[in-house]
Parts: structure tokens; sequence; C-alpha cells
């Protein structure tokens, strides 16, 4: 698990620029502890830097976006589903966040190449990274059966044949509504077939796809065109007890790691947020934003306006000045 409060260097968790300014201006020393990082990007100083202006406000529209996505989503699943694979998402804003972030420091690094998403499902994920690589100026690719999951193996109880099946025409009205249909590229069909002889460069890989032998497809067909200065964003780093499990289970972690052991290419590995992992190159760049976000996003969170009367609220002294804050404000 995350160390929330560890002590990071500026350059290994920040966008490049951002670390350069916050450094040039003498706001923090190149070893900051994490929460100090977060809150010393939103103070007015720092904000008068066009790099880190410009890199809190793609974090907060990123973080407003994905919140909306996921109100909607929510709105449209059946009642009483969430949790369940009924549900029309089966990630949230924790975990597109991260992936967002991550996309922000490679282009503050100039990695080249796109985003590929392996499992879309109704495409929540979709839709809120369509938004974040379309402000960054990159495509995203998103691949799956659009039939959901294919037959499993007896190790893999949790999972049947046809979950998470969405169609590629509903995915489409999904992204069309609420994402940036410019910036998607649908790749349909079973990742052993239509990821075959992968040709485009990847800025970064998102595989949300629960099973071993899917995560191995995807990683076989691809790795050759990931970029070495980042990674995999990963589903099922942990059990449904938060443990990461021993490297023995069909998860799809293991089989990334599978992978790259037979080929004998070294990684970090890094868990980020309830089922959430990253599994990064040796040369990945700024291998520790994902340390600093989780403090950040809740600093962004409580700006809100709705937080910020909730707050008053919770503060206000007097039971009047509570009623007048409450009829002005919630009522809205
Ligand atoms: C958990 S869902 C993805 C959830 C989605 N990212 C979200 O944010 O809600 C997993 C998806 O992986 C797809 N999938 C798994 N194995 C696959 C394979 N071998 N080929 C194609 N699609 C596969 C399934 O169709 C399913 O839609």
């Amino acid at each position: 698990m995350m160390q929330a409060d560890s002590v990071l260097n500026l350059f290994e968790c920040l966008p490049l620029g951002v670390a350069k300014e916050i450094i040039g201006k003498g706001l923090l020393p190149i070893n900051a502890q994490a929460t100090m990082i977060g809150n010393t990007l939103i103070t007015h100083a720092a904000m008068e830097l066009d790099s880190v202006r410009q890199y809190v406000s793609y974090l907060k529209i990123c973080l407003e976006t994905s919140c909306a996505v996921a109100e909607i989503y929510d709105l449209s699943s059946p009642p009483g589903s969430e949790g369940k694979k009924q549900h029309m998402r089966h990630t949230g804003p924790a975990d597109v966040m991260q992936i967002a972030n991550y996309l922000y420091v490679l282009d503050s690094y100039g990695v080249p190449g796109v985003l590929l998403e392996c499992g879309t499902s109704h495409g929540y994920s979709s839709c809120c990274l369509s938004h974040a690589c379309a402000m960054l100026g990159r495509k995203l690719y998103t691949a799956d059966s659009f039939e959901g999951l294919p037959s499993t193996s007896t190790n893999e109880p949790f999972f049947e044949e046809g979950d998470y099946a969405s169609s590629l025409e509903s995915v489409k009205k999904s992204i069309h509504m609420l994402g940036r249909p410019d910036t998607t590229t649908y790749v349909r069909g079973w990742f052993m077939e239509s990821l075959k002889n992968w040709e485009i460069d990847l800025a970064l890989l998102w595989v949300d796809v629960d099973l071993y032998n899917s995560a191995k497809d995807v990683v076989t067909n691809t790795l050759a065109k990931l970029s070495r200065k980042s990674g995999f964003v990963v589903h099922e780093f942990t059990d449904f007890h938060n443990r990461v499990p021993p490297r023995d289970v069909a998860i799809p972690p293991n089989a990334i790691y599978d992978v790259l052991e037979t080929k004998g290419i070294v990684w970090d590995s890094v868990h980020l947020h309830r089922y959430l992992g990253a599994i990064l190159f040796k040369g990945a760049v700024a291998k520790d934003s994902f340390k600093v976000l989780p403090g950040l996003m809740s600093t962004l969170q409580s700006l809100d306006m709705r937080s910020r009367v909730y707050q008053e609220l919770c503060e206000s002294r007097t039971v009047r000045w509570a009623f007048a804050l409450k009829k002005r404000f919630l009522k809205k």
C-alpha cells in the first residue's frame, strides 16, 4: 500500500515543467513530503506559475468530468446493482484519475504514443479517458470483444463467459453523449486476434480484462510497442480483501509479470487504490507521481462548491447561520 506521506523527489513525482518551476521559484526543496507537495501546488504562489496552473486545471477538469460521468452511469444502471456485474461501470474516478495523471506526466517528458485501454465494457473509463486524451492531444484506443468475457478457467471462479458484455453500438452512444468520440478508436474482437501485429506506439497500457489469459494476450501482442519510459496500469492487482495475491494465482498482473519475466524485463510495481495497481518498467519516468495524486485529489475535491458549503455548514457556530447557508446554497 502506498505511504501517503513519504518524502519524495519532485522530479520523481511531478510533471517535468512543474517540478522545475516549483524548485526554481524556491517554493519547495527538491525533496518534500507528498502531502506538502500536494498542498503547495494549490497555493496562490504556485498557481501563478503557468506550468502549475495548467497541471492543476487539467486534474480538476478530469476529476469533475469523471465524477459527472460516474453519476450518469450510476443513474443508468439497474437499481441496486452497485458493485455487481450488472452495473454499468466497474471503475471510478480514483482509478481513471491515476491514469489521467500519469498521461500528463508522460506528456511532460515527451513520451509519444496513444493510450490503449483493454477492457471497455460499457465504456465508463473510456469516456473519462477520452476527455483526458483530448486535452493532451493524444488518441485513445479501446479494445474489447464487445461480447463480454471469453470462456473462463476453473481457477477464476468469480468470472463467467459473457460477463460485462456491452455492444459496440451502445458504447459508441455513451462516448458520443459523455466522452470525446473525436479522440476514440474502437478495436473489436478477442485480444488474441484483434491486437495481433499491433503497430501503433503506446504511451501507456490500461489493462482491465479480469482474466489471466486475456491479460497475457494483451501483453504478448503489444509489449514491443509500449514505451519503456512507462508501463501498465492494471486492475485485479489485489483481491477482495485488499491483499496482493501470490505469484501463482491466475490474475492479470501475474500474466504481465510472467511475460516480462520470460523476456528478462525488469519492473517495479505499486498498489494504487482498491483493485488498481501500476507495473512500471525500470526506465519509467516520475514513478512516484502515483503517490502525490490521492492527496491532491481530495484537496481538489474539497474546492468543489458543494463541499465548501457543507464544510461551512459543519463549522457554523449558530443554528441561524447554518439555516441561512442551507437556504442559500443547498436547495439550488
Ligand atoms: C471489467 S470489464 C472492463 C470495465 C471498464 N474498464 C469500466 O471502466 O467499466 C472487462 C472487459 O474485458 C473484456 N475482455 C476480457 N477478456 C477479453 C478478451 N480476451 N478479448 C476481448 N475482450 C475481453 C470483456 O469483454 C469486458 O468488457
